[in-house]
């Protein structure tokens, strides 16, 4: 497949075929998603609770991401890779977003970066990146970095106030030179109203129809226990067949069917009487 490229993903927007993002965190989920043939992987901030079991994004580390981010890379080709930069990494100046986003890059060869929010100090990181020459994607609507000042993980642009906000922040990214913008929890109807708004593709996460989809791999693999947000839809319960593989493999080792002859290596006789004399003689 011929590698994913920034005009490539506009045209995508402009001729209606929907581009198809997933998150990957590790080696072995991104050649799955590449095999799968989707356009874009992100690496997820979501990877703070999804795998490495963080309460929320909030924790994770710029270093923890770099080390999922190489991971990732090294099993992605042709898709449009996507790192998230995490919460703290970038709030204090242009200067330190720019350094945070540089680090992606270089050290984990990222072919973009994600900025949550769209503040008056988010569209200014925004802009300091884009001019530094990295690519970035935006993400308005609930934005879970930031999500106690939003009164929690609720869907946004509900309220007359809200809705306009998620439009006032989604142009303001377009803007500050965004390529594109994830909606994340937003009403469909004002998805539409971004779409019209906006020049650059919208990716929804529980915003309804837009330009592409992204979906949080462990969500829709059914690895992630528990309750999904309303937006999830699961492909796979992958979590209930590990769970299910283990037990097999316990119950097998507790009654000694495992392992079989058919795993085990054999010696020759003498290799056999060799050992026996070392054994005796030690
Ligand atoms: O961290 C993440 O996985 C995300 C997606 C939900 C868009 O930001």
């Amino acid at each position: 497949m011929p590698k994913v490229t920034i005009p490539s993903l506009l045209e995508r927007g402009r001729t209606g075929e929907a581009i198809v993002m997933v998150t990957a965190y590790d080696f072995p989920g991104a050649r799955a998603a590449e095999r799968a043939g989707v356009d874009m992987v992100l690496v997820g901030d979501s990877g703070a609770q999804v795998v490495l079991g963080y309460p929320s994004t909030a924790e994770v580390t710029v270093d923890e991401m770099l080390t999922l981010a190489k991971a990732v890379r090294r099993g992605t080709e042709s898709a449009f890779l996507v790192c998230d930069v995490p919460f703290g990494s970038t709030e204090q100046s242009d200067a330190q977003a720019v350094a945070t986003a540089v680090r992606f890059v270089k050290e984990a060869g990222a072919d973009a970066v994600k900025l949550e929010g769209g503040g008056a100090a988010q569209l200014s990181r925004i802009g300091a990146i884009v001019a530094a020459g990295i690519p970035v994607v935006g993400h308005v609507g609930l934005t879970p970095q930031t999500a106690t000042a939003l009164g929690g993980l609720r869907a946004q642009g509900r309220t007359e106030a809200s809705a306009a906000r998620v439009v006032e922040e989604a142009i303001g990214v377009q803007r500050a030179g965004a390529f594109c913008v994830v909606a994340e929890a937003v009403p469909t109807e004002v998805t539409a109203v971004l779409r019209e708004a906006l020049e650059i593709p919208v990716i929804g996460i529980g915003a309804g129809p837009a330009e592409g989809q992204v979906l949080v791999l462990h969500d829709l693999l059914g690895v992630t226990e528990g309750r999904t947000a309303k937006f999830v839809k699961r492909y796979g319960s992958i979590g209930d067949d590990t769970v299910a593989a283990i037990s097999a493999y316990a119950d097998d080792v507790r009654s000694g069917g495992f392992p079989g002859p058919e795993h085990q290596y054999t010696a020759s006789p003498e290799a056999v009487a060799a050992a026996r004399a070392a054994a005796r003689d030690a």
